[in-house]
């Protein structure tokens, strides 16, 4: 069955240039301008993405690209018709896609393009500090070693910083579909590289593998000093959520939807000051929301959580981070404390120092004045 979630979500530009929803969202006038004055503000702003995997860069274009250069074949003959398949039911059937398209990474230059590819598409929406996944596992069973992986995005990573001024994090992400001993062999594998990264997250089908099937990895990670985080509560329930701060000392929650199921879990997120990467487009296409003005990111931030809005695999769910932003205005109430508040969580829940915190904080009330 054809992905049945967020399908019926178009966009159209409208002559200003924003972005206007294409069911002709019933506004009065001031309503329209108060919706175009928030575009233009979440456009500007400052902000940082601390939820993204860069395989979930790959653009159509840019496999078919690397494909050719590669000898690699893939199952689509253009580029329509592979984007034509980005269309899924769960998050299983993304995984599918996503871990194929893969296949066209093999060479260090690859890795680069990719990773500067993202970084310059960000750079238009104001994006000034990312924190990037990858799924080395993926590669690794391909054949494709470390040093390729992490030698092609660390030196796109430097460039992005020379120039574009984009500063970054780099986080190894465990495959959870995996056994715990495969993660402890690519923590081996990956201590030559441990200056390169900057922490360690848990990833891919999320239900039946709860987080505690990695506790003693994730405890050797913190012993080395990492930081951690773990997608928790996308599909799976609240209890997940609770097993990655118990069990994993967990940093940050990637996702964590359903949270919201526990009152007990939101009063501890919340006390502990907890960060939430969400990601509104990729929790549409995954239905995990069935549609958007259903979405909880608002109810997250009204009961005190640390939300953040992110993109998760842009190329494969329909836009990048501000286009998570834009479907938010369009279809709810959103305010400009609203704004103010995700920006700032997003600083707030960066892995960076005090400093640098406060930088991009003054940087952000000078967009809000
Ligand atoms: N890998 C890439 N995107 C993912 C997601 N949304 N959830 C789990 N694993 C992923
Ligand atoms: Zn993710």
């Amino acid at each position: 069955m054809p992905g049945t979630c967020g399908s019926d979500v178009k966009w159209y530009a409208s002559l200003s240039g924003l972005v206007i929803h294409s069911s002709g969202l019933a506004l009065d006038d001031e309503g329209l301008s108060l919706k175009e004055e928030l575009l233009r503000l979440a456009q500007r702003m400052p902000k940082a993405e601390l939820h993204l995997h860069i395989e979930g860069t790959l653009e159509p274009e840019m496999a078919f690209k690397l494909a050719k250069r590669n000898g690699v074949r893939l199952h689509y003959p253009d580029v329509d018709s592979l984007r034509a398949a980005y269309a899924f039911n769960n998050l299983q059937e993304f995984l599918d896609v996503y871990y194929t398209g893969m296949s066209v990474l093999l060479k260090e230059e690859d890795f680069y393009d990719l990773t500067w590819a993202y970084l310059q598409r960000v750079h238009q929406d104001n994006v000034v500090h990312v924190e990037i996944f990858f799924d080395s596992q993926g590669h690794l069973e391909r054949g494709i070693p470390l040093n390729v992986q992490i030698g092609g995005i660390r030196r796109a990573l430097k460039d992005g910083k020379r120039q574009l001024g984009i500063s970054s994090k780099l986080i190894l992400s465990f495959l959870r579909h995996l056994s715990e001993e495969h993660a402890f062999e690519t923590l081996d594998l990956a201590e030559p590289f441990l200056d390169q990264l900057d922490g360690f997250g848990l990833d891919s089908s999320e239900m039946g593998h709860p987080p505690g099937k990695f506790a003693r990895v994730f405890a050797r990670c913190k012993d080395l000093g990492f930081r951690i985080t773990a997608h928790a509560g996308e599909e799976g329930p609240a209890d997940y959520v609770s097993q990655a701060l118990d069990l994993l000392q967990v940093d940050r929650i990637d996702h964590g939807n359903h949270s919201l199921d526990d009152a007990a879990l939101v009063q501890r997120l919340t006390t502990e000051g907890k960060t939430l990467t969400v990601c509104p487009l990729s929790n549409l296409k995954l239905c995990v929301v069935k549609a958007m003005d259903q979405h909880p990111l608002l109810s997250m931030l009204k009961r005190g959580l640390k939300a953040t809005v992110n993109s998760d695999d842009p190329a494969y769910f329909g836009g990048y981070v501000n286009d998570n932003y834009r479907a938010l205005i369009e279809h709810l109430p959103v305010t400009r404390e609203d704004l103010y508040q995700l920006a700032q969580n997003s600083f707030d829940g960066a892995w960076v120092s005090e400093e640098e915190k406060a930088k991009h904080l003054h940087d952000l009330n000078r967009v809000f004045g």
